[in-house]
């Protein structure tokens, strides 16, 4: 302001003679309004600074958790991109699926390969543009290290490695051969993966003031197809060793006498367990020494076992985080924030048990990858029932790579609708349900094949979801052709809920059936959250509620204030 002030005075000085009041005017206007510019594009950089963009963090209260971005819970609602697909050639093909899916986090891989082509020396030319194209987008990033592993095996260690494979071994099996899985106990590969995550992470810390990185994922699905266990000398010389102490005293596991080895402390489970805390140990170096520079959240995926636990090794992947070596992981690897279950089984008993098994009070659920096939769209909404800080359907772009039969077929508009239809519904006010899940005061339902019906419990109100009824009159409930039923209801106060759904009806009912009373809809509002705070578009009421409250497939959020009578 003083130097506009100066810039007044001396076009007063020098022009005064020659322009009239209008004319003087219309420069102060003017200069008002470039300094107004000015300082709004300080408020611009200075929100770009970190000062107002605190560190992403997982928050835990009371036993529920949200990932905190600029300092509020945040729900990731996702994409993640075919493994391919974030060299700069490909993101045109990328950005289009993740603007149809309204997504406002994309998850890309940083390849190793690419980011050290030479020992040594990194190039953060691809980093940069994710975060570009990113910004440009107004979308946040989780990038995920594909480092020493990648689905078991690490085919993204950079060429230099490659040609050194005694330095930078793989496992040997059972057999004596060797297994197509990096060694956890290789010592070079550990330390060069030491080197390179950390250069990322320093990188990340100096360019991306904004926060736009929001969370890493440190390896993708790390463990071994093929092999139960490392059977090297180096990894056998430490199976035969004592199991480390702070191992069995944050298991809780009594033992006996003395130091007990592997097979002594845990029988048939010691080889699943040894390679489980081999890789954690492993992991745990990396992401500690990359937290140290910069203290984002980072988390594991984990390739699944079966759920119900039909299945023994090597029929799943071990090493990795699968449900039942979650404690062994907790305890060996603490900078890891999460472990999170990516999750390609279809069927509803499945995909429900994995929610509950990995939505624990020491493990937040985040789901980063699911199948694109549009029957997993639903379980955004039992993500959502299980408090998750978000989900992420994998493969999405246009790059005409398609997972089939673990995904879809194709990706287009078409196949993709289902899912945009969540991120329609919940976009608006993912802060909103954010905080309502933190607070513990949303559940929600999605249809399973053969069950028509549905319910949740909120004290004194029950819910009951049906699927597949019309929108008028009362019969039973068929359920839809295929189970695409989802609802989310959350409590703002002893009778007042916020429901947002698709393809079901939702009817309140008093649970003490006994009290003789009736439920009445005192007010039905539809509408949408501003800044905050709901606005009501319009009243529901006549057929809209005689029935009970019908969602097809129009985005459409209600607040139902109920009453009795
Ligand atoms: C799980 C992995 O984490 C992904 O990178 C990808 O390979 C899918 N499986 C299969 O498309």
């Amino acid at each position: 302001m003083v130097q506009l002030a100066y810039i007044v005075v001396a076009f007063r000085l020098t022009h005064g003679a020659l322009m009239n009041m209008d004319g003087f005017k219309r420069i102060v206007r003017a200069l008002l309004c470039a300094a107004a510019l000015t300082s709004c594009g300080t408020a611009q950089v200075l929100r770009g600074q970190s000062k107002n963009h605190p560190l992403p963090r997982i928050v835990q209260k009371d036993g529920r958790y949200a990932l905190f971005v600029d300092g509020e819970p945040y729900l990731i609602l996702g994409a993640q991109a075919n493994n391919s697909s974030a060299w700069p050639a490909m993101l045109p093909k990328v950005w289009p699926a993740a603007e149809y899916l309204q997504a406002n986090t994309l998850e890309l891989p940083v390849y190793w390969e690419q980011f050290e082509p030479e020992q040594g020396h990194f190039d953060y030319t691809v980093v940069d543009t994710l975060l570009a194209q990113a910004r440009e987008h107004r979308v946040h990033l989780v990038l995920l290290w594909f480092g020493t592993w990648k689905n078991g095996s690490s085919h993204y260690i950079p060429l230099w490695m490659k040609r050194a494979p005694q330095k930078y071994p793989r496992m040997i099996g059972a057999k004596g051969l060797p297994v197509d899985s990096p060694s956890p106990f290789a010592t070079a590969t550990l330390q060069a993966d030491i080197r390179a995550f950390s250069a990322l992470m320093r990188h990340l810390k100096t360019a991306d003031e904004q926060r736009t990185v929001i969370m890493m994922q440190v390896e993708n699905e790390p463990g071994t197809w093929g092999s139960v266990r490392d059977y090297s000398p180096a990894a056998q010389e430490v199976f035969e060793a004592a199991v480390p102490t702070e191992l069995l005293t944050g298991l809780h596991k009594q033992v006996d006498a003395g130091n007990p080895n592997w097979q002594q402390a845990f029988g048939e489970d010691a080889e699943e367990y040894f390679h489980a805390w081999s890789v954690a140990r492993y992991i745990e170096q990396i992401a500690a020494a990359g937290k140290a520079i910069y203290a984002l959240p980072m988390y594991v995926n984990a390739a699944l076992r079966d759920p119900f636990h039909s299945s023994h090794p090597p029929r799943y992947e071990t090493g990795g985080a699968t449900d039942n070596v979650i404690p062994i992981w907790k305890v060996t690897a603490p900078s890891i924030d999460l472990l999170a279950p990516d999750i390609y089984m279809e069927g509803s008993a499945e995909y429900l048990k994995i929610l509950d098994l990995y939505h624990r009070p020491d493990n937040a659920l985040f789901v980063p990858e699911t199948g694109s096939d549009s029957k997993y769209s639903r379980y955004f909404f039992a993500a959502l029932g299980n408090q998750a800080i978000g989900f992420s359907p994998f493969g999405m772009d246009y790059t005409k790579y398609a997972n089939e039969p673990i995904g879809t077929s194709q990706i287009t508009e078409k196949s993709l609708e289902l899912f945009a239809l969540n991120y329609k519904l919940i976009g608006p006010m993912q802060r909103e349900i954010a905080r309502l899940n933190f607070e513990g005061k949303l559940r929600a339902v999605v249809e399973e094949k053969g069950k028509p019906t549905g319910s949740l419990q909120f004290g004194k109100w029950n819910v009951t979801v049906s699927y597949g009824l019309g929108q008028f009159g009362r019969e039973n409930p068929p359920g839809n052709a295929e189970p695409t039923g989802r609802v989310f209801v959350a409590q703002l106060g002893d009778n007042e809920f916020l429901v947002g759904g698709y393809f079901c009806r939702v009817d309140f009912h008093l649970s003490d059936g006994a009290s003789g009373k009736q439920r009445e809809y005192l007010r039905v509002e539809e509408g949408a959250y501003k800044n905050g705070n709901f606005r009501a578009g319009r009243i529901w009421n006549g057929d809209q509620t005689d029935w009970g409250l019908n969602f097809a497939s129009v985005p459409q959020v209600l607040r139902v204030s109920l009453g009795t009578y």
